[in-house]
């Protein structure tokens, strides 16, 4: 049976984008990583992809209006027959035309315990507000900032760090064992969305995957 074809869309450093790449090849994720695409041509992530021999695509976004810019992404995505989107680190929010083309088949990656810090610089944002605990959020995307239903999350203390740096490092450790788990689970798992709930379906002995 073939793999579900998955693209990683990313504007900078791309670590989450390896996490998944790298747990797709020790066989965690039952996925395919086929495309990533980026519209910062420089972006490190892209080049990290090129060295894997992934296929990739730079499509800047300078000039063009935003539903240009994502018909070129989309028709790079049906190009490669994608099937799911993970979002790490794209520094642009989604319209309709990609959220209906995939629907409840985009992941993101944010480094807060959602719904508390969305948007940028979340760690910094959750430094200078004295939280406790902080943490990182993977939820299915919807036109909204970080607004989409959670899908897994993971708490990181505060207490006894020196700074947001710091902070924001403690949580990438994080993102990146619970990007690749929360896909794998999603491929796995048969699953719905109740409202804003992702809620894992308990299988039957025997029955056969209703999402997944
Ligand atoms: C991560 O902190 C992720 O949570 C956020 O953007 C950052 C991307 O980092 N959405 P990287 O490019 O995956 O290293």
């Amino acid at each position: 049976m073939s793999k579900p074809r998955v693209a990683v869309l990313l504007s900078g450093r791309g670590s989450n984008f390896v996490a998944l790449r790298e747990a797709v090849e020790r066989g965690e994720v039952p996925a395919e990583t086929v495309l990533v695409v980026s519209d910062h041509p420089d972006a490190p992530g892209l080049a990290k992809a090129e060295s894997f021999g992934i296929l990739t695509a730079a499509i800047p976004h300078q000039g063009l209006k935003r539903r240009e810019h994502e018909e070129r992404v989309l028709a790079a995505l049906r190009r490669a027959d994608v099937e799911w989107v993970c979002l790490a680190g794209y520094m642009r929010i989604l319209s309709p035309l990609l959220i209906e083309a995939f629907p409840q088949r985009i992941l993101n990656i944010h480094p807060s315990l959602l719904p508390a810090f969305p948007g940028l610089d979340a760690q910094q944002q959750a430094w200078d507000y004295g939280a406790k605990v902080s943490g990182c959020t993977v939820h299915l995307v919807d036109t909204g900032v970080d607004t989409g239903p959670i899908v897994m999350q993971t708490a990181v203390e505060v207490e006894g760090l020196a700074s947001a740096d710091e902070l924001a490092s403690r949580i990438l450790e994080q993102e990146h064992r619970i990007y690749p788990r929360a896909l794998a689970r999603l491929l796995n798992e048969p699953w719905r969305v109740e409202g804003r709930r992702v809620v894992f379906v308990k299988r039957a002995f025997g029955s056969a995957a209703a999402n997944g």
